[in-house]
């Protein structure tokens, strides 16, 4: 069923607050309503919405903007509010530059919003269920998913030292606190234990230390997820094979529980990684279908044709 579209000064707003570039906010629908209909309230409700940001009306934002992105290079880190439909909002501690500290975790990519957007249309997936999110980056779409969907356990999960200690501030930024250090491998047969349609308000989270390259089966599998996603985490053809590696070990045929639902978005920047992936799922056997994407997409991103949701059979 088609949602129902925000209103225009609601998508400006969104947009402004993510920090998403000045192209993106829906100018021509703008000039379209303002032609059709001069409608002085429409802008004030836009400046309104701006303005209750504690910006400065747009000539004022204009500058500010040119004067952020002259200083792109010397700061390195901004304050991003991703408005969700609710009307809740996740705030991001985010790298300005797509590459620091040499990893690619330190912002917010679109597949993470993509697949935020996905979860958020489909609660009922997460409800009441341990959510293990792998290359989580600093956090946004298990975030929005503990703020949305109201899993039981959400564990967030990288390698990258500088990307965990940021991933855990703005964990913490969001009103959830993460469970001592530790705490993942250690989860209990009650605690892992699935719950599906229980409504969690407060949700468990944790932050892991997970390295596809090392994570055992054993560590992999006492997490007891009963749902695993990933976003933007299939964009280098040298760690393809160790994700694999970490599905492969996740799939509890060897274990006393139902394999868990797989999900991964990725954006497909180069088609040869994108198809090296999936034939690497094949001959690990591991089945996959594309998730259909959704005809409307009023929620943060732009539109992009190039993000894929897979669902993986492991
Ligand atoms: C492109 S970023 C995506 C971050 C986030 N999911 C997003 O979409 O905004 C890829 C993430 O995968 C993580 N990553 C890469 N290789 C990894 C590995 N071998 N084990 C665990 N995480 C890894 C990186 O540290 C980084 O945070």
């Amino acid at each position: 069923m088609a949602e129902p579209r925000p209103g225009l000064a609601l998508r400006f707003q969104r947009r402004f607050l993510a920090a998403r570039p000045l192209r993106s906010l829906p100018w021509p629908e703008l000039e379209q309503s303002l032609r059709t209909a001069p409608d002085s309230a429409l802008l004030a409700d836009i400046l309104h919405q701006l303005e209750s940001t504690a910006a400065e009306p747009l000539d004022e934002l204009y500058e500010a903007l040119a004067a952020v992105l002259k200083e792109e290079e010397e700061s390195t880190h901004c304050y991003k509010n991703y408005l969700l439909p609710s009307g809740d909002c996740v705030s991001l501690c985010e790298s300005t530059a797509l590459i620091s500290g040499g990893t690619t975790g330190l912002l917010t990519w679109e597949a993470a919003l993509h697949l935020a957007q996905w979860a958020l249309r489909n609660p009922g997936l997460f409800r009441g269920r341990t959510v293990l999110e792998l290359g989580s980056g600093i956090g946004f779409t298990g975030i929005a998913i503990c703020k949305s969907c109201q899993p039981r356990t959400f564990i967030f999960s990288d390698c990258h030292p500088r990307v965990l200690r940021q991933l855990g501030e703005n964990i913490q930024l969001n009103g959830f606190t993460p469970e001592p250090d530790g705490s993942w491998s250690i989860q209990t047969e009650s605690q892992g234990q699935e719950v599906k349609g229980q409504s969690c308000q407060n949700p468990k989270v944790i932050v892991a230390e997970l390295d596809w390259s090392s994570a055992t089966e054993k560590q992999l599998l006492a997490l007891r997820a009963d749902v695993v996603i990933a976003a933007d985490v299939v964009y280098d053809p040298e760690i393809i094979l160790a994700l694999i590696g970490v599905l492969q070990k996740l799939s509890s045929s060897r274990a006393d529980r139902k394999a868990p639902e797989v999900f991964i978005a990725s954006t497909v920047r180069n088609p040869d990684t994108y198809q090296l992936f999936q034939a690497e799922l094949d001959k690990a056997g591991i089945r996959w279908q594309v998730i259909p994407a959704h005809s409307s997409c009023n929620f943060l991103y732009d539109v992009q044709p190039d993000v894929t949701i897979l669902q993986l059979f492991i």
